[in-house]
């Protein structure tokens, strides 16, 4: 960590001269994914600065996605992100794409209620004014990695109560027999701002894909309008494409 030692006086900000000699370490391969960051007490003794220094340098970086903090053993290099492949031909939901990979799903709720439809919530799901709505607005995480953030509405006749999803929303929908069968996507490129960033640990204005799934059922209902923002570093969306007629 001799890099770390090497806070000048440039006339920048301290913290910034750290904030980037963290960086420079990490690019050059001197401390790599899943390393340790020595403790805020070292690294402020080490670059003879203080702590509040160290600590400002150490939560812009993990705001970026540099480095990761797990509660009670410390601060890490974040794990290189492995791209996700995901089929576009495929009506899978996150729950089954990551289990197919090995990877244990997990949601951070954002929201979860009934709300009255919003006008473009109406004229998706086919609702009249004061018809109500589940909402879902969740974190998608994957071992640890949050990959997407998605804001699901459903007719509230369909899921009266949004509690009843505990984690997977299309297992919560097959229950009651209302698992999609179809969908429509519409994929746009996205820069994020700096709450959703904040969320997916990746810098604000990074590029990201945002997906809008209406889904159906078989007998030609919609049941599912969400969007979706996936992270544009870890998702490569693939499909097969064949000759027309
Ligand atoms: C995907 C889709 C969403 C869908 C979700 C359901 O991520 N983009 O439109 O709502 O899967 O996932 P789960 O059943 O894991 O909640």
């Amino acid at each position: 960590f001799a890099a770390l030692r090497d806070v000048s006086q440039s006339g920048a900000p301290l913290y910034l001269q750290l904030k980037k000699n963290i960086e420079e370490a990490v690019k050059r391969g001197l401390i790599g994914p899943g390393d340790a960051l020595p403790s805020e007490r070292d690294i402020a003794a080490e670059a003879d600065i203080s702590r509040v220094t160290v600590r400002k340098a150490v939560q812009d970086l993990v705001k970026s996605g540099v480095l990761v903090q797990r509660h009670g053993s410390g601060t890490f290099v974040a794990p290189r992100m492995e791209r996700v492949e995901q089929s576009l031909s495929r009506l899978t939901s996150f729950t089954e794409d990551m289990a197919r990979r090995g990877m244990a799903a997990r949601s951070q709720w954002l929201d979860r209620g009934i709300y009255t439809a919003s006008p473009d919530e109406m004229m998706v799901l086919g609702l009249s004014a004061s018809e109500l709505v589940s909402r879902l607005s969740r974190l998608r995480i994957a071992d640890e990695t949050p990959l997407a953030i998605e804001r699901a509405t459903i007719s509230a006749s369909v899921l009266p109560d949004p509690h009843e999803v505990t984690s997977s929303l299309y297992m919560a929908l097959g229950k009651t027999g209302h698992r999609p069968v179809r969908a429509v996507q519409r994929i746009s490129a996205v820069n994020l701002g700096e709450a959703e960033a904040q969320l997916l640990a990746v810098p604000m204005g990074s590029a990201c894909l945002q997906i809008e799934r209406i889904s159906y059922l078989a007998s030609g209902k919609v049941i599912e309008f969400t969007k979706s923002i996936y992270r544009g570093d870890a998702y490569d969306f693939v499909a097969e494409l064949r000759l027309p007629g």
